[in-house]
């Protein structure tokens, strides 16, 4: 059996709805990306602990589908499966402080549903468009707030299996979480703090609106390309002192807003994005002599 038999068969018998062959640019949004094999869709968290666990004993690489909203992937075909969690039931359950999600929702519908009832905690996520299960893999974070601190439990799918993790386990620092790329994130259990939903909503106007008016929230981007380097370094006031804002490979440009971003038309090519990110590394290398990390994830 062929590579694309295998995975037919796989989503077949565990009842899950697998579309072929999908154009990444519909799903990301930078817009801009290849065919990918299959896009799997499971419907629920132990179908899709089982579907990952399936595809690893097949030897065939999958990714974990968000919004595709962090997310830069290679032109051409790519072959893996890309695992959604949209289509798991439409789970947002409160008790007392506590909310519990799963990670196919959205972040900025989980932090105005925590604002409706008086839930504080996560008030600076609100600009930062993606799934719950993007947000947790990359621990996203804006003014100040990054989604751990509110994390009381993770549930992730591993050797088949849907598993809780306490937060005392799990490890996370700066945009990054332990799990491993056979673990899926599949839902959250956030611990908040009640607040005047007038006040909690407020703040989050007011993140809205620094964010509109430093970043390109307009234009087609996947939010920061480079982590910024620590020790209060900012890779966007760096790119920004060497000049490079507007400069333009094929479709796409540097921000001439915000440094960091690299926005695209209608015409992009992942291969003008790659170029723009060589670029600013060897300049960044060259005269700063820092070496930048991606922020975004990359599939090659
Ligand atoms: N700056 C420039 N030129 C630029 C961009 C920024 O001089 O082109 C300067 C700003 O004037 C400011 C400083 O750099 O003095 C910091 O800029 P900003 O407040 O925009 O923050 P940042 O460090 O660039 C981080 C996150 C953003 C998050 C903002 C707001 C990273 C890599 N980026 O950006 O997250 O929205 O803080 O909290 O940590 C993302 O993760 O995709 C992202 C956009």
């Amino acid at each position: 059996m062929g590579m694309t038999d295998v995975i037919g068969k796989i989503c077949a018998d565990l009842e899950v709805e697998a579309r072929r062959n999908q154009p990444m640019r519909h799903f990301t949004s930078l817009k801009t990306g290849g065919v990918i094999s299959c896009i799997a869709y499971p419907d629920t968290r132990e179908k899709a602990a089982k579907l990952v666990h399936a595809l690893d004993e097949a030897g065939i690489a999958w990714s974990p589908l968000g919004y595709g909203t962090n997310l830069l992937v290679k032109d051409g075909e790519i072959q893996r499966v890309a695992v959604s969690l949209r289509l798991l039931e439409d789970l947002l359950v409160f008790d007392g402080t506590r909310v519990h999600v799963h990670a196919g929702y959205s972040l900025p519908r989980l932090v105005n549903a925590c604002a409706d009832r008086g839930m504080s905690g996560i008030e600076g996520l609100a600009p930062i468009p993606g799934s719950v299960g993007g947000a947790v893999k990359m621990n996203a974070g804006s003014h100040g707030y990054e989604i751990a601190d509110a994390i009381e439990t993770v549930d992730i799918a591993r050797a088949g299996k849907v598993v809780t993790l306490e937060r005392g386990e799990i490890d996370f620092s700066y945009r990054h979480s332990p799990f491993t790329s056979r673990e899926l994130v599949l839902g959250i259990t956030l611990q908040l703090k009640p607040g005047a939903p007038e006040e909690i909503k407020a703040e989050i106007q007011q993140y809205r609106k620094h964010r509109s008016a430093t970043q390109p929230v307009r234009d087609n981007s996947a939010g920061c390309i480079f982590k910024n380097p620590g020790n209060g370094v900012t890779t966007g006031r760096i790119i920004d002192e060497l000049g490079l804002k507007g400069m333009t490979h094929g479709g796409a440009t540097i921000s001439p807003l915000h440094a960091n971003f690299i926005v695209t038309d209608g015409s992009a090519q992942a291969g003008d994005i790659f170029s723009l990110i060589d670029v600013i590394r060897t300049r960044v290398a060259e005269e700063r002599g820092i070496d930048l990390e991606l922020e975004v994830e990359v599939w090659e």
